[in-house]
């Protein structure tokens, strides 16, 4: 008598049929697992105690742990440096032989058909521990480009394949667009991290880069976490400048942000799953509260459903175990 009545129930029958109809799936090509190389004992592997499983690798032991993951199937990465020596310049940032540039030089020597994205930034490298250069306690913006081009160039002289700023100042993307070509490096592309928020949720994240802010926060770069349209704007700013690719940052809880960036925007676009995000899953999971691979798989194909191409997550690795079985 109701047959006239949708069923959504007809097509979960089975495995087989759910699996026809599923719309949304992670390749192993959709994921950049994130790696943290330090400067100094080449053997070190330093366990990050907020995020457990992910490590700060000397340059040795970081090659090697990139062997097992592109064994595993990962084809792209990218790095954060953890200098010895920092200063109010953020010099190691830059410098021929910085971390990042040594550790992407070694690992495209190895495996030349990984993508390495660097992630190009100051805070790693600044005493203070801002994205930009300091004065009288402001972050300045435009002295703080230059900074950023010259670590772009020196990162894609070392063979980063993709430069991917995240300090969200004005203008980066074009200062570093122009910097690139003038180089000569007219290929490398720019993923930028476009809708960058002031998030609570990196916390985990600058225990393992050593790179919190010695003074205030970063609230007067990044967004405020309430502004869905001032991201649209940060995005048409950073695709007018050029940027290849755009990224949103952090992931679940910005999902509206995704979704609005894919309905305006047909270039590539990136999700950062943040280092808060893979914790709490962790902690959660430690405690048996819920079934780590279960909310992994779940929280990463929800990331692609919302529009992201490409996902930035510390669970790459684990992601391309499960799906080796
Ligand atoms: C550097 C940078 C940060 C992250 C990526 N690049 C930290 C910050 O902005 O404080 C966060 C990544 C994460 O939490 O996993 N600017």
């Amino acid at each position: 008598m109701f047959q006239e009545f949708h069923r959504g129930r007809r097509l979960r029958t089975t495995a087989t049929l759910r699996e026809l109809v599923r719309e949304t799936e992670i390749r192993p090509q959709d994921l950049i697992q994130p790696y943290f190389a330090a400067q100094g004992d080449p053997e070190a592997m330093n366990p990050i105690s907020s995020m457990p499983g992910q490590y700060q690798y000397g340059l040795d032991k970081l090659v090697e742990r990139v062997e097992m993951a592109v064994k595993l199937g990962l084809k792209a990465l990218m790095l954060f440096g953890i200098p010895e020596t920092k200063d109010e310049v953020g010099t190691q940032a830059y410098a021929r032989d910085g971390i990042v540039q040594q550790a992407t030089r070694r690992i495209k020597e190895r495996f030349p058909d990984v993508v390495v994205v660097a992630d190009t930034c100051l805070c790693e490298y600044t005493s203070h521990g801002h994205c930009g250069l300091v004065k009288e306690g402001r972050v300045l913006n435009d002295p703080t480009l230059e900074l950023l081009a010259k670590t772009a160039v020196s990162q894609a002289r070392a063979g980063a394949d993709v430069i991917a700023p995240s300090d969200m100042m004005d203008g980066r993307v074009a200062a570093i667009r122009t910097a690139l070509d003038q180089a000569g490096l007219t290929e490398t592309p720019i993923m930028s991290y476009a809708v960058k928020y002031a998030s609570a949720f990196y916390g985990p994240f600058r225990e393992a880069a050593e790179s919190a802010p010695k003074f205030g926060d970063r609230k007067t770069y990044q967004m405020d976490p309430a502004n869905g349209r001032e991201g649209l704007r940060e995005a048409e700013a950073d695709y007018a400048e050029g940027a290849d690719m755009l990224m949103v940052k952090p992931a679940l809880p910005y999902l509206d942000v995704l979704t609005r960036l894919k309905d305006r925007y047909d270039c590539p676009l990136a999700a950062y799953h943040v280092s808060g995000e893979y914790s709490m899953i962790k902690a959660a999971a430690s405690n048996g509260w819920i079934d780590e691979n279960a909310v992994v798989l779940e929280s990463l194909t929800a990331i692609k459903r919302a529009g992201a191409d490409l996902i930035l997550t510390y669970f790459a690795e684990d992601v391309l175990r499960l799906m080796n079985g």
